[in-house]
C-alpha cells in the first residue's frame, strides 16, 4: 500500500490546484509546429516560411475560410477631430471607412484616441469592440452609430437583429474593458471599430456585411472554404491598419492588435495573415483562438459549429465530434505570430476558454519563436492566478475572475507592449 508521509502529504495538499493538474488532457497530440504535414522536420529558420505558408493554407481552407485578395475601392473620410477630448488628455478622431461607392454598402467607423501629449508618432492598440464605439468611453463626443440589436417587437426566441441607433445611455458601458485613460497615459493611441460595422454576428448576416461586396452574384452558393464571419472581422482589422498607416500621428511599425473572446480569435487570425500587426494580444480567445481544440476541457467544436455556425468556414463543420482530425491546432495559430511578440491571457472562471489549453498552446508554439532567434516562453507549469509568466516575446497570465477584460489585463498588456516597442526602437 502506498503511504503518504506527513511531509509528502503536506507538499501535495498545499500545491496550487493548477500545478497538480497535468496539462495535456488531450484527445491526441496536436500537430507539431516544427514539422511539415508530410512528417519532415523544420530544422532551420530558413525552412520556416514554407511551413508557415503550409499552416496558413490549412487554416484558410479548413478553419476560417479564404480571405479574398481582391482589393476594394476603400476610402477614408475624417468626420471629426477634437484636439481637446477627454478633458484635454486626447485628440479624438472619428473616421468613416467606405468599402464601395454602392449606396447602402457597409462602412465602418473608426474611433481613434491619440495622447494629446505626444511629440511624434505613437504606438497604437487596435481592436474591434462588441457594443459600439460609444460604449468604449463615456466621452459625449463619440458619435452614436448604428448597432445590430434585437428588435424589441420581435418574439423573444427570434435571433433576428436589426440596425438601430445606439442609445445615449449606452455611452461608456464597456469602459472598464477598454481603459482608455490608462492606455493614453502610457503613451499609446487606441483605435477601435464596432465589429457589426464589418459583419453582423448572426447566422444569415453575410448579406449585410463586407462579404457581400466580394460576391460575383448575390445568389452564389458559398464554397466549403469561403470565408466566414471571423475571416470578415479579421479583414476589417487590416483595413483599420490601412487607415492607421496614413495617419502621421501613428507609428505604423508599432501596431498592436488586441481582441477579446471571439474577437481574440479574430485578432489572432488577422495577425497571422497581416504582418503589419507587430504585436498581438489574445484575451480569453478560447477554442478557435489560442486554446487547443484537442484539449478535452472547455468548449467543443460541436458547440462552436452549432451555436455559431457563421463564424467558421463550412469545411470546419466536418470536425464536429472529431477534434483529432483537424489538420491544425491552436499552437500552430500562435506560431504564425512568431517572431512578433504575443501575449495570451486567460481568466480562472472562464472554463469555456479552457485556460490551461490556452497556456499549453503557448508552450507548444514557443520552439518556433526560439528557432527565429527570439526568447522562448520559458514557462512549462501552469502558473498560479495573477502571476504573469513568460519572456519578452511570449507572455501569459491567468487572472482571478470571469470572462472579461479588466484593468489588471490592460496593465499587463501595456507593460508587455511598452517593453517590446522600446526594444524595437533600440534595434
Ligand atoms: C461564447 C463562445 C466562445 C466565444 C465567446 C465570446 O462563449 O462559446 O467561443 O469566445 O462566446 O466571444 O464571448
Amino acid at each position: 500500500m502506498f503511504k503518504l508521509t506527513a511531509a509528502l502529504a503536506a507538499a501535495f495538499l498545499f500545491l496550487p490546484a493548477a500545478a497538480q493538474s497535468p496539462i495535456p488532457d488531450l484527445v491526441s497530440a496536436p500537430p507539431a509546429a516544427l514539422q511539415f504535414a508530410n512528417g519532415r522536420p523544420v530544422s532551420s529558420s530558413a525552412a520556416w516560411p514554407r511551413r508557415r505558408a503550409e499552416i496558413i493554407r490549412l487554416f484558410a481552407s479548413k478553419v476560417y475560410g479564404q480571405t479574398p485578395t481582391r482589393r476594394l475601392p476603400v476610402t477614408f473620410h475624417v468626420d471629426s477631430t477634437d484636439p481637446h477630448a477627454l478633458n484635454g488628455l486626447a485628440i479624438r478622431k472619428q473616421i468613416t471607412v467606405s468599402f464601395s461607392p454602392r449606396p447602402g454598402a457597409p462602412r465602418m467607423h473608426i474611433l481613434l484616441y491619440i495622447p494629446a501629449s505626444a511629440s511624434g508618432p505613437v504606438p497604437v492598440f487596435e481592436g474591434l469592440n462588441f457594443t459600439g464605439n460609444q460604449s468604449v468611453s463615456s466621452d459625449p463626443g463619440i458619435d452614436l452609430g448604428p448597432l445590430w440589436l434585437r428588435d424589441p417587437s420581435a418574439p423573444p426566441t427570434s435571433h433576428t437583429l436589426t440596425r438601430q441607433t445606439a442609445s445615449a445611455d449606452s455611452r461608456g458601458r464597456a469602459a472598464s474593458q477598454w481603459q482608455v485613460e490608462k492606455i493614453l497615459a502610457r503613451g499609446f493611441a487606441l483605435a477601435t471599430v464596432y465589429y457589426g460595422d464589418i459583419e453582423p454576428d448572426f447566422d444569415g448576416g453575410a448579406p449585410f456585411g463586407v462579404r457581400s461586396l466580394f460576391l460575383k452574384s448575390p445568389h452564389a452558393t458559398p464554397a466549403p472554404d469561403d470565408w466566414a464571419a471571423i475571416g470578415a472581422w479579421a479583414w476589417g482589422l487590416s483595413r483599420i491598419a490601412d487607415y492607421l498607416a496614413t495617419d502621421p500621428a501613428i507609428d505604423p511599425h508599432k501596431i498592436a492588435v488586441i481582441g477579446h473572446s471571439r474577437l481574440g480569435k479574430t485578432a489572432l487570425w488577422a495577425a497571422a495573415q497581416d504582418l503589419r500587426f507587430s504585436l498581438v494580444v489574445s484575451n480569453e480567445s478560447g477554442k478557435g483562438g489560442a486554446s487547443l481544440y484537442r484539449r478535452i476541457p472547455g468548449e467543443t467544436i460541436e458547440h462552436l459549429n452549432t451555436v455559431f455556425p457563421h463564424w467558421f468556414c463550412t469545411n470546419f463543420h466536418q470536425y464536429t465530434g472529431h477534434p483529432d482530425r483537424v489538420p491544425v491546432d491552436a499552437n500552430l495559430l500562435l506560431a504564425l505570430i512568431a517572431p512578433r511578440p504575443l501575449y495570451v491571457a486567460s481568466a480562472e472562471d472562464d472554463h469555456t476558454s479552457d485556460p490551461a489549453g490556452e497556456f499549453y498552446s503557448v508552450v507548444l508554439a514557443s520552439p518556433v519563436f526560439e528557432l527565429l532567434g527570439k526568447p522562448g516562453f520559458g514557462a512549462t507549469a501552469f502558473p498560479p492566478v495573477n502571476h504573469p509568466v513568460g519572456s519578452a516575446s511570449l507572455g501569459y497570465h491567468v487572472r482571478t475572475g470571469k470572462h472579461d477584460v479588466t484593468a489588471y489585463d490592460w496593465d499587463r498588456y501595456l507593460d508587455f507592449a511598452s517593453a517590446a516597442f522600446a526594444s524595437a526602437k533600440a534595434q
